[in-house]
């Protein structure tokens, strides 16, 4: 099978299409026909190992030679123990610990993959689990009425998160690069600011909740932007950002009665299928900016990886749909 290959962290330069064995699932495994794998900054960091956090599989060369881990496909094999799936099902699911999902086939542990709903294309379907359960946690706490400010929110998670917190009726600030405003106000944002020219910690003006989905202002310049009893949660960044937001957030947090720390996001169908229920009702709509075949893996990356995606962007093996 063709699968789009790394042997070092780099620049998309590093990455090349071979031909590859075709993947073997083991007992609790699923083998997949890819036929959408959405990107995520996570393949980004995972491509040139960075943050530090992207190396924990590998500290000098990747373990997952192939990236991609917010698949969407048909069942083509089954492993012994697998028990909720059949060969020709359509799943969609997150693979993070395995990937893999920039290649013709792929192989995930029947845990982490959902039935497909029939509403929804294999291109949608895959821009959910990673993205939808980072937004899902990001404003389970956030109420009507309530100031959330969104870091990052032109993105994948960003464009979920936003929709979500102006269903539960929050004021939603959306902060990311100049190209992403009117995106973000599309998706619902009521307020917009360009991070490259206005920092949201310095403009007066204070949040209940703050997403970070990039953390790069410090500890003390956040809780400047915290209500009184507000709460900020990060899910990535630079990895000295995520220390500090580990270690001295909390303590910050309960001095000045606020809280912050890092979001710890939990993976799995149960915390993406929600998400999903609520596109196939078309409560929440889903943006896709642009589909790559496989050998534009690296142009798709990079497309992402340097801000210009708005919202999703997705891998289609088979080419365009
Ligand atoms: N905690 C967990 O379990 C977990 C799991 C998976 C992923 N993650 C993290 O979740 C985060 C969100 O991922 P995603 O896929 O939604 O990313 P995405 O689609 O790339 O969106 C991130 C957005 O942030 C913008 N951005 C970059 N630097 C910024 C800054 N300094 N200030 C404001 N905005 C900035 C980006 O645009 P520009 O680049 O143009 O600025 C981009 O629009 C990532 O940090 C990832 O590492 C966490």
């Amino acid at each position: 099978m063709r699968a789009v290959v790394q042997d070092r962290y780099g620049p998309p330069e590093v990455l090349r299409v071979e031909d590859v064995a075709t993947p073997v699932p083991t007992e609790d495994q699923v083998l997949l026909r890819v036929r959408a794998t959405s990107i995520n900054l996570s393949d980004w960091e995972c491509l040139r190992g960075s943050p530090l956090y992207a190396r924990l599989g590998g500290l000098r060369a990747p373990a997952c030679r192939t990236l991609g881990s917010d698949v969407a496909g048909t069942v083509e094999a089954v492993g012994s123990g697998v028990s909720r799936f059949r060969v020709g099902d359509e799943v969609y699911g997150d693979n993070l610990d395995l990937k893999g999902g920039f290649a013709e086939y792929a192989v995930a542990p029947e845990s982490a993959l959902a039935p497909k709903p029939e509403e929804l294309t294999f291109a949608e379907a895959s821009t959910i689990p990673q993205a939808g359960a980072i937004a899902r946690r990001g404003t389970a706490r956030v109420g009507p009425g309530q100031r959330l400010l969104i870091n990052g929110a032109g993105g994948g998670s960003g464009m979920f998160a936003i929709q979500l917190a102006k269903s539960a009726g929050a004021h939603v600030t959306g902060v990311d690069n100049a190209g992403k405003l009117d995106f973000m106000r599309s998706q619902g944002a009521d307020g917009v600011i360009d991070y490259r020219t206005e920092d949201f910690t310095r403009t007066g003006a204070s949040y209940d909740h703050i997403l970070d989905l990039v953390a790069h202002r410090s500890v003390v310049a956040c809780r400047r932007a915290l209500a009184p009893g507000g709460r900020y949660g990060c899910v990535g960044g630079p990895i000295r950002t995520m220390l500090a937001m580990a270690t001295f957030g909390p303590v910050l947090g309960r001095l000045t009665r606020r809280r912050m720390g890092v979001l710890v996001v939990p993976q799995g169908p149960t915390h993406f299928s929600p998400l999903a229920d609520l596109c196939v009702a078309g409560e929440i709509a889903i943006h896709i900016d642009r589909t790559f075949g496989l050998d534009e893996v690296p142009d798709a990356l990079r497309y992402v990886g340097e801000g210009r995606a708005q919202g999703k962007v997705v891998v289609t093996p088979d080419g365009p749909p």
